[in-house]
């Protein structure tokens, strides 16, 4: 048996007799039959000739078949190769299948997850993904990087910002309860209270304290009730921690890797890119004006892979912010006044996609709107953050230069309103030979919205979880 893709790689197979085995995507005037296997954005064509059985019933879409015949070279202009039928069983029927040729909407798909795999636009987002994910694991092997597992199921609230889902065992309709009528978790699975991650990245600097170079690469789980197009509540996200570095040099990091891995893409699939370019074109047309991208999907990956992001701090983007028409109109929703608040999406695009009309690191934010662990700048005002903001998806990676000082941190636990009991592990790696180092997370799922340009993150992963969403 052979897969399309090796059938169509090279001429290997011409006027051979292979067997092939697929999902069919139509069938035509009763003769050609489209298959496709998923090895390869293209299709394989299937020519009936006389002495092969079927009717049209039995090879509706959605069909899996095994075909055996001669492959030639095809008459057609669409492709370049076809198959001669000699034989065709059918291997599962698919009667009142729920996808059709024609075009559904992304809300439509978005209700069979397990079958909106099989259409062109979902199938090529998948391939991106792998290659992707093939893409991140290769940059950090080549630079000296190691992949370490932290734990899914944690204590520790990483963020801060009390969005862990809960992980318990007690029976939910008669907890136990304390003296105080608190919930007794010493009675539970873990003896203590424990959730979903929400970042591996506490874990990993234990790591780097070792190793000097690692990253993650997992699950990571939010119960933040946000219904937006970048948001999930599960997802994906690497975090790479770096000994010995400072927010520079975690900058530098952070902009190479994104422009390496996007470059991978355009070697390894030319054809899914194309088709989600042309995808991308057709929906940029249905938007307004203003909300439109100026580039195609791939102009832009080029472009972003081939230019600097511009570097800003928080308070000159404040003030870009602060001075900038839709401001001053009053046509954000939220409006800038006061230093310190935090950007939010309508802000960061307009520095993207008006203001700069480039990806940005914003860097040096006010201490007050990050979590615990960023270093704290002379001004003792701001901290050591960045975070990169790319068009469409806003946010994709935010990372730190760690606060590698014992009373430094342990102040800024207690100024945060945190347990240090809890965080007696995480302090002990700046207890015992603690060293400058610096990291980021980026969310694997906006890389491949943005890469794949689709308007949507629960289109980019192929069982999306979100607040009140389908478990499929
Ligand atoms: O900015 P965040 O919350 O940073 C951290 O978790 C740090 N501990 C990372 C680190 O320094 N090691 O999340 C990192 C990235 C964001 O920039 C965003 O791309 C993505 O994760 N992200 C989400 N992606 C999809 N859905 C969500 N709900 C996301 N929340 C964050
Ligand atoms: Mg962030």
């Amino acid at each position: 048996m052979c897969t399309i893709k090796e059938l169509l790689g090279s001429n290997k197979y011409l006027l051979r007799e292979v067997e092939v085995m697929g999902w069919v995507r139509t069938f035509r005037n009763g003769r050609f039959i489209t298959l496709n296997d998923g090895s390869t954005f293209s299709d394989l064509q299937l020519v009936l000739t006389e002495n092969t059985e079927t009717d049209e019933e039995a090879l509706a879409a959605g069909t899996s078949i095994k075909a055996f015949g001669t492959l030639i070279e095809s008459q057609g202009a669409r492709q370049r190769f076809e198959l001669q039928l000699k034989s065709l069983s059918v291997l599962g029927q698919a009667t009142g299948y729920p996808i059709h040729p024609k075009k559904h909407s992304a809300e439509y798909l978005r209700t069979v997850p397990h079958l909106r795999v099989r259409t062109r636009t979902y199938s090529s987002v998948m391939r991106l993904r792998h290659r992707l994910i093939m893409a991140v694991h290769n940059y950090f092997d080549r630079h000296g990087y190691y992949y370490v597992h932290t734990p899914i199921v944690t204590g520790s609230d990483c963020e801060g910002a009390g969005e862990m889902f809960q992980v318990t065992t007690l029976p939910l309709d008669a907890l136990p309860k304390d003296e105080n009528q608190k919930i007794d978790y010493t009675q539970d699975f873990f003896s203590k209270q424990v959730g979903l991650t929400v970042s591996g990245q506490l874990e990993a600097e234990a790591c780097a304290m070792s190793l000097g170079k690692v990253y993650t690469f997992g699950p990571t789980f939010r119960a933040e009730n946000s219904n937006t197009t970048r948001h999930l509540s599960e997802f994906w996200m690497i975090e790479p921690e770096t000994a010995f570095c400072d927010l520079s040099q975690n900058m530098d990091l952070a902009k190479d890797f994104v422009q390496s891995v996007i470059g991978q893409v355009f070697e390894e699939l030319p054809m899914d890119l194309e088709f989600l370019d042309e995808r991308f074109q057709r929906e940029q047309l249905q938007k307004s004006l203003s909300q439109r991208s100026s580039m195609g999907l791939i102009e832009r990956l080029k472009f972003v892979m081939k230019n600097v992001v511009t570097r800003v701090s928080y308070t000159e983007a404040f003030d870009i912010l602060k001075r900038s028409t839709p401001n001053k109109k009053k046509r954000f929703n939220y409006i800038i006044d006061q230093w310190g608040c935090d950007f939010q999406s309508e802000h960061e695009r307009f520095l993207v996609e008006q203001h700069f009309k480039s990806p940005i690191i914003v860097f040096d934010y006010p201490e007050k709107i990050k979590p615990f662990y960023m270093r704290e700048n002379e001004d003792q005002k701001t901290v050591r953050a960045m975070d990169m903001l790319f068009p469409d998806v806003g946010e994709i990676l935010g990372g730190s230069q760690r606060e590698e000082r014992l009373d430094v941190l342990q102040g800024r636990i207690a100024k945060k309103g945190l347990s240090d009991t809890d965080l007696s592990w995480y302090l002990d790696t700046r207890r015992f030979g603690t060293v400058p180092h610096s990291g980021f997370g980026l969310g694997f799922d906006r890389l491949v919205q943005f890469v794949s340009g689709m308007s949507n993150i629960r289109d980019v992963i192929s069982f999306p979880r979100t607040p009140r969403g389908s478990m499929l």
